[in-house]
């Protein structure tokens, strides 16, 4: 697909519709295939499991590498950008990191990684991370990247269950002023692994200590033959699994395989930011998140395109660190959160100007509902007018970009992500469960027909994995989000609509944040919440009921100690912002918690709170009302 106008546009999405199967197979001859597929999809959302290219053989990174490193070996594949702006940045052209990766991927056999075996990586944003996930794909190996924001117990959990025997880390990340302990939290974790035999630390400091299994990765790269043979697997192979939150507590693990996976970020990216030859690509994300794995890993490289990767944080050493990366790389495309443009935006204008952004083409949007007058600053202060802003909606889920216009090609609209990409087909739900049929609507948005990026299962847990998201809607994949469509067609997405809250773009369980503080020893029952919040989107609010041993704590105080005690069950991202204390939970006569009370408090909205007549205890209503709109958390 090579879309550079609407009408191209239309054509394409018009072909998907007619002959779904035909056109995705017609795509896979952009890449480079060990043996072509010649079935497109098999199976179905009300016959599952669904396949892509089930009788495809390739290897990923034969496309992401090989074919580059053959045509322009001399091309910068990666700007690397340190944490410190006075260090150096580094480029890595296609020809270095073939043998990068092949140097790693040796390592990994070394240490007797083989294929369908899953290496962990808890690591900051440094090259070798990029490099360690292609490895993995080089020898048919599967990735599981954990976000270095996880604590010891969070990591230790989706260790084991994915089976790691190997865990990649680094002694220390380097985020802004902080130095960020990762091997301490891996020593930590990998004592309630018994599997992991061995773990590989980069370290910048070549006198680091090393403890019993753990090797330094710098001097095994240094060591290892730059040559490795790609393994092929077959297109339905495991190519990584990537934990994210679910509405219970237990992280799910998805299962993404490597063929459709493929095809679908690499066309994705090629259409929807319409990369060119010469294009400097830049995407915030870290490597511990789908958008870091679609659309800095494997999109960009997929294209043969040049990215920047950055380490450090927007704002440090100040709120200019973005916009003179910008400058200094003469960066054409930039992909980042909401979550970041309203910090940089408080920050103030006086950090943007004064920067060369003349370079910019594209602006890009993830991970959560840009508002308005974020957009609006974006377009005119790092846009200046002139760069089409794609707001693209998808998940760790769907693999690539689901939802967005084709930069300069099909309409931008402020806070609407607009059209579904070819192949996409979305569904507004109404209350019966029905699709609904006019085009102005608004509800529960589901996908009707599978896609080749797709992930096909929960790993070790398929059951699960249906009953999350075939469930609701008989033979459709519910996304967990609300939607509304305009007359045009253009869909809006208005946010989570299970349990599931978008803090700073990141996804967290409410039901994970309560089943770890429940078990703190001065709470004995909570109900966590997403809140509105300027910067982050949304925040965590807890109210809870706390035990005989919290007594003559103020809320205060305890809030500080339950976050110290989410910091080690979860991680710092999943911290609370409010702790109320409530007399009792707002409970229907089977005991659930009616949460809409909790949503309405919060939101100081008593005019649409609805029927609570079917509350055991329909006084607490106003108890919690009133306590928040003092924001005064009472006393224990
Ligand atoms: C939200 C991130 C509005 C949404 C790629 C989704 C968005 C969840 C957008 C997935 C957007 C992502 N507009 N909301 N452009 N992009 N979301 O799995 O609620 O970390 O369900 O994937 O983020 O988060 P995840």
């Amino acid at each position: 697909m090579n879309i550079s106008t609407s009408k191209e546009f239309l054509e394409n999405y018009q072909a998907s519709q007619n002959q779904l199967k035909d056109f995705w197979l017609k795509e896979c001859k952009n890449y480079e295939w060990k043996t072509f597929p010649t079935q497109a999809l098999e199976g179905s959302f009300a016959e599952l499991p669904v396949k892509w290219f089930s009788d495809g053989v390739l290897n990923i990174t034969e496309n992401c590498l090989d074919r580059h490193a053959r045509q322009t070996p001399n091309k910068v594949a990666i700007i690397y950008e340190d944490n410190d702006p006075n260090e150096d940045s580094l480029k890595i052209t296609y020809k270095e990191l073939l043998e990068r990766v092949s140097r790693f991927a040796n390592v990994l056999k070394d240490h007797n990684i083989k294929k369908g075996d899953t290496v962990c990586f808890y690591m900051s944003m440094v090259p070798e991370l990029l490099v360690g996930v292609l490895a993995c794909a080089r020898i048919g190996a599967v990735h599981s990247v954990v976000f270095g924001g996880f604590s010891a117990a969070a990591l230790a959990n989706r260790i084991q269950d994915c089976a790691a025997t190997v865990v990649v880390t680094c002694d220390v990340g380097e985020r802004g002023a902080k130095a960020i302990p990762l091997k301490k939290v891996v020593d930590e974790a990998i004592e309630q692994c018994p599997l992991v035999k061995s773990v590989l630390v980069f370290s910048r400091d070549q006198n680091i200590s090393l403890g019993k299994g753990e090797q330094n990765l710098l001097e095994l790269l240094n060591k290892a033959v730059p040559i490795c043979a790609p393994v092929h697997i077959g297109a339905e192979d495991p190519l990584f699994i990537l934990y994210t939150s679910g509405s219970t507590g237990k992280p799910k693990g998805l299962l993404h395989t490597s063929g459709g996976y493929m095809v679908w970020v690499g066309e994705t990216f090629k259409n929807i930011f319409q990369y060119k030859e010469g294009d400097i690509f830049w995407c915030t994300a870290d490597i511990g998140w789908i958008t870091g794995h679609s659309y800095m890993v494997y999109g960009p490289l997929l294209n043969g395109a040049t990215q920047v990767m950055y380490e450090g944080l927007p704002n440090w050493p100040d709120s200019r660190r973005f916009w003179q990366v910008i400058d200094k790389h003469k960066v054409t495309h930039f992909y980042t959160a909401p979550t970041a443009i309203r910090a940089l935006e408080a920050a103030g204008e006086a950090y943007v100007q004064g920067n060369d952004l003349s370079s910019l083409k594209v602006l890009g949007s993830v991970g959560e509902p840009i508002n308005e007058e974020a957009w609006q600053w974006y377009n005119k202060n790092v846009g200046h007018g002139r760069c089409p802003i794609v707001d693209t909606w998808w998940q760790t889920e769907t693999g690539g970009i689901m939802i967005s216009s084709l930069a300069g090609v099909t309409a931008s609209i402020p806070t609407y992500a607009t059209k579904p990409f070819p192949g996409v087909f979305p569904a507004l739900m109404s209350q019966d469960g029905n699709e609904l049929t006019n085009t102005e609507a608004e509800g529960p948005l589901c996908i009707t027909q599978p896609w080749p990026g797709m992930a096909r299962t929960i790993y070790k847990d398929h059951a699960r994995y249906e009953q999350t998201y075939f469930s609701t809607y008989k033979g459709k994949y519910f996304t967990g989000d609300g939607a509304r469509r305009d007359r045009d067609g253009n869909y809006r997405i208005i946010g989570r609509i299970d349990d599931v809250v978008n803090v700073s773009g990141h996804r967290i369980g409410t039901a994970e944040v309560e089943d770890a503080i429940n078990q703190h020893d001065c709470l004995v029952e909570s109900a966590v919440i997403g809140a509105p919040h300027d910067i982050k989107g949304q925040c965590l609010v807890a109210f809870a009921i706390a035990t005989q041993s919290a007594h003559g704590k103020t809320a205060e105080e305890l809030l500080q100690k339950v976050n110290a005690f989410i910091a080690e069950s979860i991680g710092p991202i999943a911290k609370l912002e409010q702790l109320y204390l409530v007399s009792g939970l707002p409970k229907t006569r089977s005991g659930k918690i009616m949460r809409r009370v909790l949503r309405k408090a919060v939101e100081q909205d008593k005019k649409t709170l609805g029927d609570t007549s079917t509350l055991v205890n329909p006084e607490i209503v106003d108890e919690i009302f009133k306590m928040v709109e003092k924001n005064a958390p009472h006393r224990a």
